[in-house]
């Protein structure tokens, strides 16, 4: 029997793009492995949103030289964002002529094909694809076990941000059809998933490509129904497009979790514009205002980028004020990196390095602080928490989500694990928080 390493560089569509790699590879009668030292395929699933990330795949692709020495037939694969940009896989095959097979975003399903290829020719695979085809459904999909499932329910993004690479990487918008969406979901709770997150750049987007438009809050609607599904999420929304209407269906809506993942960037409306982002600081605010007056449990997380170009101190605290005043649960802080191809790498006023990582120091401090604070406010509240197994903070203690997305610690027996649990919160950690479950 044959076996597969896949290692997944990136966000959550990558994830679940490596699942359904993986659900390919099974079906091709492939099994997982561990051992680089005796895979028959190690495939890199790669993220170039940063410079970090595609340097952590070019040690990675060093480390196996020799390892391809030592096993030849051993086939190595490089797909995903990466190599998807101009000239990178020439770049990747130049620097690594080790590596077997190339391919992007746009192809995943050929994987079965490729390999057949390259075990017949016995000679390099390189095919990526300008354009995106058609949505493939029906793509078999591995995915490890729990009770969390992504879907995919947009491809691409057509938003442009003047930072961003995923536009270029992953193609104009594409949205999958509601009905291929429900059906994928009836078969995740069939299978056991109690919660599923559905996946998009911008699930804001979502629909305006359909021969018979549904938006997004009509999807939700839609998805709502489905039996056996306790929980819905969804990442990532764009706080332009986020409306009062769609607050109060995800208000009204059961499944739907009250936690709110709005990306803001940056506090400062003369920023923002520079990023192309299509909102201002007055209508981030006005955003929370309503999620706050429609949800007063809600939780509200963030994605927050320091050291844009042109971003001077003024900008910067009015990040910082931003933060203090909308009070985020949490926030995922990045300092902003020049994407080759992209507008801003072509800006001048870049922002000096010790600049910064200065700035991203004062912001993860003010936000650690905050979400201290907003995780002691949930001292004494009653949460649901959807169990998913044992904890490894201590013995005899389990973990799970809350519906606001905490990770909440409780003593209990491991046969809760699947079921939805009432914990009361007795005390607040950075990352979790304890509980102390509710008898029933
Ligand atoms: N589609 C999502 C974000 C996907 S990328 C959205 O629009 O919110 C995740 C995060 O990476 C972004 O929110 C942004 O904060 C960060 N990011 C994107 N490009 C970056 C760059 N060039 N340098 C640093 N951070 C970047
Ligand atoms: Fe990138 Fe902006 Fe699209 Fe998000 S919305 S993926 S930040 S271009
Ligand atoms: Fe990275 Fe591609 Fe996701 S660039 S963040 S893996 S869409």
């Amino acid at each position: 029997m044959k076996s597969y390493i896949i290692k997944t560089f990136g966000c959550q569509m990558n994830e679940h793009d490596s699942e359904i790699l993986a659900g390919m590879l099974e079906a091709k009668g492939y099994r997982s492995t561990e051992d680089t030292g005796k895979a028959d395929l190690v495939l890199l699933n790669t993220c170039c949103i940063r410079a970090t990330a595609e340097n952590k795949v070019f040690s990675y692709l060093g480390r196996l030289k020799s390892q391809k020495l030592s096993n030849p037939a051993m086939i190595i694969g490089v797909c995903g964002c990466m190599p998807q940009q101009e000239g990178m896989a020439a770049k990747l095959r130049q620097l690594f002529p080790y590596v077997d097979l190339i391919f992007g975003t746009h192809n995943v399903q050929q994987l079965p094909i490729f390999i057949d290829r390259i075990l017949a020719e016995r000679k390099p695979v390189l095919e990526i694809l300008a354009e995106p085809d058609e949505i493939v459904e029906g793509l078999p999909a591995a995915r490890k076990e729990g009770l969390r499932a992504w879907v995919t329910i947009m491809h691409g993004c057509n938003n442009y941000c003047t930072y961003c690479i995923v536009p270029y990487v992953r193609g104009r918008e594409r949205s999958r059809e509601p009905d291929d969406i429900v059906k994928e979901m009836a078969g995740l709770a069939r299978d056991g998933f109690k919660e599923v997150v559905l996946l998009g750049q911008n699930v804001n987007s979502y629909g305006k490509d359909l021969k018979n438009p549904l938006d997004f809050a009509g999807l939700l609607e839609k998805l709502d129904g489905a039996s056996g599904i306790e929980r819905i999420r969804y990442m990532t929304s764009h706080p332009r497009d986020f409306n009062e209407e769609l607050i109060r269906t995800i208000a009204r809506l059961g499944k739907v979790c009250e936690h709110f993942h709005l990306p803001v960037q940056s506090g400062s409306s003369r920023i923002l514009e520079k990023m192309h982002r299509g909102y201002n600081r007055e209508h981030y605010l006005s955003l929370v205002e309503k999620i706050r007056r429609h949800i007063p449990e809600a939780t509200i997380t963030t994605d927050i980028m320091v050291g844009f170009p042109g971003e001077d101190d003024g900008d910067f605290r009015a990040t910082m004020d931003l933060v203090r005043e909308v009070r985020f649960d949490s926030s995922y802080t990045f300092v902003y990196n020049a994407r080759p191809g992209t507008p801003a790498a072509g800006m001048t006023e870049q922002v000096p390095d010790e600049i910064k990582k200065q700035r991203i120091q004062d912001l993860i401090k003010l936000q650690n602080t905050i979400s201290m604070e907003k995780n002691e406010e949930e001292e004494g509240s009653q949460q649901e928490v959807l169990v998913e197994g044992e904890s490894n903070i201590g013995p005899g203690l389990l973990y799970g989500k809350s519906r606001g997305n905490k990770t909440v610690v409780f003593a209990g027996d491991k046969t809760l694990t699947g079921s939805t649990a009432h914990v009361t919160i007795t005390r607040a950690h950075l990352a979790y928080l304890e509980g102390l479950l509710i008898k029933q």
